[in-house]
Order: C-alpha cells, then sequence, then structure tokens
C-alpha cells in the first residue's frame, strides 16, 4: 500500500471561472481510520458543476473550501481497512465528503456500500456509480417520481440535456410515456441527444433562433421543465409553460461563476400559470436508491439506455475537468480515474 495520500487542496479563490492556478496537489502522510471510521482507497473522482459553490462565500449561502483545505468531491473508492463491521473490507463505496485525494479516512456513517450485484466486473462499470446509475442520474429520477408529477402524452423539457442528469432525465422521461425535448449548446450534443439518447428533439441555446425553434418543438407548450441552465434559458421556456405546468429547478449554472446574483426571470408567469415548482435537492432522495440502481441496470444491460463519460487521468486532472463542466467543454458525465488500476 502507497505510504504518501496525493491530495489537490485549494490555493486560492477564484474570481469568475476556476482553473489550475487556484488549486495545488501536495503529498500528505497516509490517514488511519479511528474507532468506526474507514480507510478508503479513491478510485473515482466525480467532477459536479455544484463544487463551485464551494470556492469562496457565495450568494448561494453554501458551505465552502479555504484555501490549504482539501478540495470537497464525491468519489467512489475500495475500502482497505475497516473499523467498522457493517462496512467490509474490499467492498466499493461511495462518499460525499472524500474530497479530491487518493485516501480517505472517514466514518463508516459517511459512506454508502454499493450493490455489488449491480456494479462490478460483468455487470455495470464501478464509474456508473458516480454518474449515469448515481447521484447525478438519481437526481433525474427523483426529478421525474417525486417533483414533477408526470403523465403520459405531457411534453417534458430538460436543459443541459447533453449532460449526465440532463440525458437522464429525458430517457427516463421518454421510458414514463411523455415526449422529451432538450435544450444544449452545441450542434454534437444536440445531435447526441436526438440519435443516441433518443430524445424527441433538441435544440441549441446558443442558436440566434433558439426561442423559435424551442417553440416549434414543443408544438402544445411544456408541462415539465427540470431547469439547469436559469437566465436566458428559463425566460426563454417560461413563457411555453401551460396551465398547471411544473418547473422543477435543480441547478442554475448561468450564475455558479458570477459573483453576484443576476437578476431573476419574470416570475410573474408562474402565477399566472398555476404552475408548480419545485428545488430539488438529490441528498433528500437517496431512499430512491434500490430501484432506481435495479432499473439502470436493466436498462443499460439490455443496451436500451444512452451514456458517456467524459475520463480524465490523475487528480492533477481536476481543475481543468471543473472549469470544462462550467462552461460545457466536457461531453458527459465528468469523471477523473484516481487510481491507475480503476
Ligand atoms: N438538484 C440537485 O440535487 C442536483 C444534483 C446534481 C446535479 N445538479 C445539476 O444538474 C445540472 C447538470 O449537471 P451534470 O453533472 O449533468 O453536468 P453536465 O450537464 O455534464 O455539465 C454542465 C453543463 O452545463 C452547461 N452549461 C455550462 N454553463 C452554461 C451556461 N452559462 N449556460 C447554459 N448552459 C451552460 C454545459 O452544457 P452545454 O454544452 O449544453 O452548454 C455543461 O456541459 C447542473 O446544473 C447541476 O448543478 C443538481
Amino acid at each position: 500500500m502507497a505510504t504518501l495520500n496525493q491530495q489537490l487542496k485549494v490555493k486560492a479563490w477564484p474570481q469568475g471561472l476556476p482553473g489550475p492556478e487556484h488549486f495545488e496537489l501536495v503529498e500528505a502522510p497516509m490517514p488511519t481510520p479511528g474507532d468506526a471510521q474507514v480507510l478508503i482507497r479513491n478510485l473515482w473522482l466525480s467532477i459536479d458543476p455544484y463544487y463551485r459553490h464551494s470556492l469562496g462565500p457565495r450568494f448561494v449561502g453554501t458551505t465552502f473550501c479555504r484555501p490549504g483545505d482539501v478540495m470537497m468531491g464525491v468519489t467512489l473508492g475500495e475500502v482497505v481497512e475497516s473499523r467498522d463491521p457493517a462496512i467490509p473490507v474490499g467492498r466499493h463505496v461511495v462518499t460525499l465528503v472524500g474530497g479530491m485525494q487518493t485516501y480517505t479516512a472517514l466514518s463508516a456513517r459517511d459512506v454508502r456500500l454499493i450493490p455489488a450485484d449491480i456494479f462490478g466486473p460483468g455487470k455495470l462499470p464501478l464509474s456508473t456509480a458516480l454518474g449515469v446509475a448515481g447521484i447525478p442520474g438519481l437526481t433525474a429520477y427523483s426529478a421525474l417520481m417525486v417533483h414533477a408529477k408526470t403523465s403520459p402524452g405531457e411534453t417534458f423539457v430538460v436543459s443541459s440535456a447533453g449532460g449526465c442528469v440532463g440525458a437522464t432525465a429525458g430517457q427516463l422521461a421518454r421510458i414514463l410515456g411523455l415526449r422529451a425535448v432538450g435544450i444544449a449548446g452545441s450542434k454534437e450534443k444536440v445531435d447526441w441527444v436526438v440519435h443516441k439518447a433518443g430524445f424527441d428533439a433538441c435544440v441549441s441555446y446558443k442558436s440566434p433562433t433558439f426561442a423559435a425553434d424551442l417553440a416549434a418543438a414543443c408544438p402544445n407548450g411544456i408541462d415539465v421543465n427540470m431547469e439547469h441552465v436559469g437566465g436566458e434559458v428559463l425566460a426563454t421556456v417560461l413563457p411555453l409553460m401551460t396551465l398547471n405546468s411544473r418547473i422543477v429547478i435543480s441547478g442554475l449554472i448561468d450564475q455558479y461563476n458570477r459573483d453576484v446574483a443576476p437578476p431573476g426571470p419574470n416570475w410573474g408567469i408562474i402565477v399566472q400559470r398555476q404552475m408548480t415548482v419545485s428545488g430539488l435537492r438529490v441528498f433528500k432522495h437517496f431512499d430512491l436508491f434500490p430501484h432506481f440502481e435495479r432499473l439502470m441496470a436493466e436498462k443499460i444491460g439490455s443496451q436500451n439506455f444512452a451514456y458517456e463519460e467524459d475520463i480524465k487521468d490523475g487528480l492533477e486532472s481536476a481543475p481543468m475537468s471543473l472549469a470544462n463542466v462550467l462552461t460545457g467543454a466536457n461531453f458527459g458525465k465528468s469523471l477523473i480515474r484516481v487510481a491507475a488500476d480503476a
């Protein structure tokens, strides 16, 4: 086993977009697990847009990492030492508090065992437990199963449709009998959303004809919107919402790199159309994991579900990958292979 722990620490808080200059790679002594703790060898690191909130005090009011702290990050790893019988050595776990480092010692309460009958050789790849069959996928699933209150035949629109959450949401919406329409940036993503992920339509918010394109793709209006962008994208969606329609606000990436909150959209439309708007935090829906993971195993196993992974090697790649998800330069679930044999 290694004797040193590689860690990616925050060097300085960015203004605007974060980049490699805001982080530093250091080597620290190996952590040792205390009572009721486990030692995890991290194999995969998830890169998620919301990490931007942790880089300094922000108007969204979340907790943050200070310069000198290990950068936060959701990880999947192998248990190499355990001082809690409920978490055996050799099993794979996901934790929200693993951080960007090669090893983590933490309370057994803070890890979730991933089902060995679903993930592993001959089953779903381990990396999908951080993506399409993990927290991002569950975000989509909980939006549809808990928040959106959908009926077959309704029109479902999701932004960031070329990403892990958005692409999973649209495909699940189609399984539920909805018409799925995506909004994405590049032509490559728009084409993938329709031809690979099987959405009924997808339009680009970067096109000068975006508003007309979205209206044409939704001839009966929008019954459910899963929102990931906000700003101009949400402002274009709102006038198309139908009576009694629902918006699930899952992300507002348009404002993640801003230092002050942007002026809001016209929320008067929500009142006028008697829409239901709900805020989604996937962490409230972990009880849905058992059913969701089995659904993903069935759909991915029968090659009936599309997903992309954007994999880079080594912790040193994490800052650039974080910048990429914040600008759209990623394509698919952004992951760091922390261990070469992951
Ligand atoms: N509510 C929850 O509990 C929860 C949990 C997980 C994730 N989320 C949210 O889900 C969303 C998608 O996450 P993901 O992990 O699947 O990432 P992702 O979609 O792979 O990456 C984020 C995408 O956002 C788009 N984007 C970036 N800046 C933008 C801007 N200024 N305007 C419009 N689009 C922009 C880019 O796609 P384009 O190329 O299309 O621009 C980028 O690829 C995020 O908003 C995230 O915060 C919410």
